[in-house]
């Protein structure tokens, strides 16, 4: 395996465990996954790994994000922030499931193979049945040299470092940031306005300094982990922006804590989840500060006329009114938040594991790279 090596990279220095660690480095990591590769004048970001010309950037009519995980989530986040930025219509599916459907590959699709360790068995299969059948597929990938970024012609290294910790974290916060670089490149070779690509290329240089902030909150998210330790099921609510954030907070916090968490559209609650709302049940409620706001401010009226608890996930700037407790991150604007949002649910999960004494870097039943189908 080879990454790029920092001298002290695999030693746990004074942290307790490597997913402590690994949270704390997401303002370097995320610093150099942007070195180099944003131009704030033009309001652009430069891929070099892309190897594409402007006109065949122009060519891409859709973009589809495959991986595995929480690899997936941050595709999913990835496809929002291309249908946004590029108005290029974008979606994200479990690798394994298009592998295994005898998918329809169309040439004036970009496939974009996510994975952290570039070992996911489900993964590289998915590159390889892709290029198979003629598809442009580029792999973003952390490990430099693994097979997904050998199989693969071109693509974006995620530089986050090596991550050790089972459970994602400063690789997921690398692969949403890669996008929206992509997103960003996209939308400029389109019609994204030079005054909103400046705007999205000063968020995204701002961003490690915001994670860091987000990060400065970790005590405060450690006194709200006891609710979470306690309860036996617990539900994460988000639209749009929200969901995959949602998604992978449910994803972190079963998969080092064993409490079962659950990830709902906060749009579907109505249709039939909001039956298992009551008091011994918390929802973590994802308010991004974007035209949808109003909206998410009614689902936690909803969950709390059932009694449930909810736990608010917002910016610093927005009213919530109703939740047992809010915990606020500065917005970079609403189409980076996801990324940040996503950083209070991985302390969450963090501490709320720790509570219950888990092996946090190594959780039962899971492997760093599944490497066996
Ligand atoms: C993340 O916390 C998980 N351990 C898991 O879902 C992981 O993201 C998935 O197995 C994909 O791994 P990869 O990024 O190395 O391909």
């Amino acid at each position: 395996t080879v990454v790029e090596e920092v001298p002290g990279d695999y030693e746990l220095g004074g942290y307790p465990d490597y997913m402590a660690k690994e949270i704390a480095e997401q303002p370097e990591a995320a610093q150099r996954v942007l070195r180099g590769r944003l131009d704030e004048r033009l309001g652009t970001a430069r891929l070099d790994g892309l190897r594409f010309t402007a006109r065949e950037l122009r060519g891409i009519r859709r973009v589809k994000f495959l991986g595995c995980g929480s690899a997936y989530y941050a595709g999913q986040v990835g496809a929002g922030l291309v249908e946004e930025l590029a108005r290029v219509p974008a979606d994200a599916e479990p690798a394994a499931e298009f592998r295994y459907r005898n998918p329809v590959v169309d040439p004036d699709c970009l496939y974009i193979a996510v994975s952290q360790s570039g070992e996911t068995a489900d993964t590289l299969a998915t590159v390889e049945e892709l290029q198979r059948k003629g598809g442009r597929v580029v792999g973003a990938v952390n490990v430099v040299g693994s097979a997904i970024a050998r199989e693969c012609d071109s693509g974006v290294f995620l530089h986050a470092g090596p991550e050790i910790s089972v459970a994602s974290t400063k690789a997921f916060t690398n692969m949403a940031v890669a996008f929206a670089l992509l997103a960003l490149t996209l939308g400029r070779v389109r019609d994204l306005s030079l005054a909103e690509g400046r705007r999205i290329a000063g968020a995204l240089a701002e961003l490690p300094e915001r994670i860091g902030q987000v990060l400065a909150e970790s005590d405060r998210i450690a006194s709200l982990a006891g609710r979470f330790a306690d309860a036996e099921h617990v539900f994460f609510l988000g639209r749009v922006r929200g969901w995959p954030v949602a998604r992978e907070g449910a994803q972190k916090l079963k998969e080092i804590s064993y409490v079962h968490a659950e990830a709902y559209q906060a749009s579907e609650l109505k249709h039939g989840p909001l039956a298992l709302v009551d008091p011994a049940m918390p929802s973590v409620v994802l308010i991004p500060d974007d035209e949808l706001a109003a909206k998410n401010l009614g689902t936690i009226e909803q969950v709390k006329a059932r009694g449930g608890p909810v736990v608010a996930v917002t910016t610093t700037g927005l009213a919530v009114p109703g939740a047992d407790e809010v915990v606020r991150i500065p917005s970079a604007g609403p189409e980076l938040d996801p990324v940040l949002l996503t950083i209070p649910l991985q302390l969450l999960a963090y501490h709320t594991a720790r509570k219950l004494g888990r092996d946090i870097d190594k959780p039962r039943n899971l492997a760093k790279s599944v490497t066996v189908e």
